[in-house]
């Protein structure tokens, strides 16, 4: 899609113009190129590259050269969208100077145009230093996965009263520490509603109802293109994984009887 290069004002901007904003994940240049060119608003290469790219468990496990690997990938793509690198477990939750190092890193080898961290009140002091170092962030709170082993799993969040006092500080945290947009992720669809009418930046919304000025959705999850069963806020748009099955099965067919290649497929 041609047009004006997005950035993280822009994105800002486009909650007070009232225009919803489509995120999706990426993590190779060709899926930036394919999703880019159809309009999404930004491309955020997630520590979800930890599981649906590089097969570990949980996010926990990737590392920050790896992911800058896979973000160097997609910002090869020159894309209109905006390019957000996520953060890994254990590059920023210890200290403000890991946190500014480990964003600059994002920037200058990895090519991403913000970063995204996961954390509200705790992480505010990483989240400022970040942007006083002329970094744009993403924040993300409620169902943040790099905490999945304090929750015991991947549960909804907010779901009581202190638990949603808790979220409005974080979400409150957030702004204030000058991110330019929150990821609201697994969380009721009433307090979502709530964060966005507070905040005067834009909430991306991950499970947590239609409210949010805007959405995100792994890309692996939208293809069916991953493991396991799907969360129950993902919506499939294909099944990838079973095209991926029948295109490889016919050509180990094809190899196996002598019928590729043919006459046309030689030189
Ligand atoms: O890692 C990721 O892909 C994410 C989004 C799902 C918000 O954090």
């Amino acid at each position: 899609m041609s047009g004006k290069k997005l950035t993280a004002p822009a994105i800002t901007a486009m909650k007070r113009s009232g225009e919803r904003i489509a995120v999706l994940t990426a993590y190779d240049c060709m899926t930036a190129r394919i999703v880019d060119s159809i309009g999404v608003d930004a491309i955020l290469v997630g520590d979800s590259a930890a599981m649906v790219v590089l097969g570990y468990k949980n996010t926990l496990p990737v590392t920050v050269a790896e992911m800058v690997m896979l973000t160097a990938a997609v910002a090869r793509a020159k894309t209109r969208a905006l390019v957000i690198g996520d953060l890994p477990f254990m590059s920023y939750q210890a200290d403000v100077g890991d946190a500014v190092r480990a964003a600059g890193v994002f920037i200058k080898e990895g090519g991403a145009e913000a970063v995204k961290l996961e954390g509200g009140v705790r992480i505010a002091d990483k989240l400022s230093a970040v942007v006083n170092a002329g970094i744009p962030v993403m924040g993300h709170i409620g169902l943040t996965p790099q905490s999945v082993h304090e929750f015991g799993g991947y549960r909804v969040q907010g779901k009581d009263e202190k638990a949603r006092a808790n979220l409005l500080a974080d979400a409150r945290a957030v702004e204030e520490s000058g991110c330019f947009s929150v990821v609201l992720e697994a969380m009721p669809r009433e307090l979502a509603r709530q964060i966005t009418e507070m905040l005067s930046i834009p909430t991306i919304g991950i499970g947590a109802g239609p409210d949010c000025d805007g959405q995100v959705l792994v890309v692996n999850d939208i293809l069916e293109y991953t493991d396991g069963r799907p969360a129950r806020f993902v919506r499939s748009y294909a099944d990838v994984g079973s095209i991926v099955e029948d295109a490889a099965r016919r050509y180990v067919a094809d190899v196996k009887s002598g019928n590729y290649p043919d006459d046309e497929e030689c030189y």
